[in-house]
């Protein structure tokens, strides 16, 4: 990534080099966001959809490595059938998307969450995301689908206990157990942000979120555009991170 085309999206006050490796997103607001307008539910999601197209490229353009949004609950099956069917329908527009525009854009995509149990045309559109991606180095996109933070621990547990009841492993370290999540290998998110004004974490990313700087914000996620990332970033760049220490 040239300097140049960082600076071209970045405002003058953001330090390039001292950003965050690692943003993660939780995108609330969409209903909330239709609502205001008289538009139905979905179509807040469609517009959250285009704006994580927007906000992904930019993270992108100024030079963050890694950006985690959360798209899809454990807990979001709990929705009207027709909403949790717009998502759906959203990410395989996205995804088909995104496959085209991949020579071009160049990101790597990941997906965190049991995939196994979302319907079958969206199941394949997400391995041949990843494969195809897999080349790409300079920025990654990981979707959770449902995700949820905790039963993301216990498939680490039950990883470690399967290793561990065979003999292979007798100890564990917190690097260790990382290795063992969706996110393995990845630096923790530095800085999670939540639009839409409530302040919590929703069962995302508990164990990798344990020294994240929280940011909270009350713009609903369509309206969570440039502009509010480069402000979220300026604010973490303000943060004394001590993680533990003085
Ligand atoms: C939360 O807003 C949003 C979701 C549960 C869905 C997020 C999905 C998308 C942005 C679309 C697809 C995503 C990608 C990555 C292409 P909410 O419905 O809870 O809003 P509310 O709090 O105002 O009701």
């Amino acid at each position: 990534m040239s300097l140049w085309r960082k600076r071209k999206s970045a405002p003058r006050d953001l330090d390039l080099k001292s950003l965050p490796r690692h943003i993660a997103i939780i995108m609330d607001g969409n209903g909330r966001w239709a609502q205001q307008r008289g538009l139905p539910r979905t179509a807040g999601h469609s517009r959250g959809a285009e704006n994580f197209r927007t906000v992904a490229t930019h993270c992108k353009e100024i030079g963050i490595e890694y950006l985690t949004v959360y798209a899809f609950s454990t807990e979001n099956w709990s929705r009207p059938p027709k909403e949790v069917e717009t998502i759906m329908g959203l990410l395989e527009k996205y995804l088909y998307e995104a496959i085209e525009r991949m020579e071009r854009d160049k990101v790597k995509m990941k997906f965190f969450g049991d995939v196994s149990v979302l319907p079958k045309k969206l199941r394949e559109l997400i391995e041949r995301t990843e494969l195809i991606s897999e080349k790409y180095d300079g920025c990654q996109v990981n979707i959770c689908l449902n995700y949820g933070g905790r039963d993301d621990i216990i498939r680490g547990a039950q990883s470690y206990a399967e290793d561990f009841a065979a003999g292979n492993i007798n100890s564990l370290t917190d690097g260790e157990f990382s290795a063992r999540l969706y996110s393995g290998g990845l630096p923790d998110p530095e800085l999670i942000i939540r639009s839409g004004g409530e302040k919590r974490l929703s069962n995302f990313l508990l164990w990798q979120g344990a020294y994240s700087e929280l940011y909270f914000t009350d713009i609903l996620w369509p309206d969570f555009g440039k502009d509010e990332i480069n402000a979220a970033i300026l604010w973490y760049q303000g943060r004394n991170r001590r993680f533990g220490g003085v």
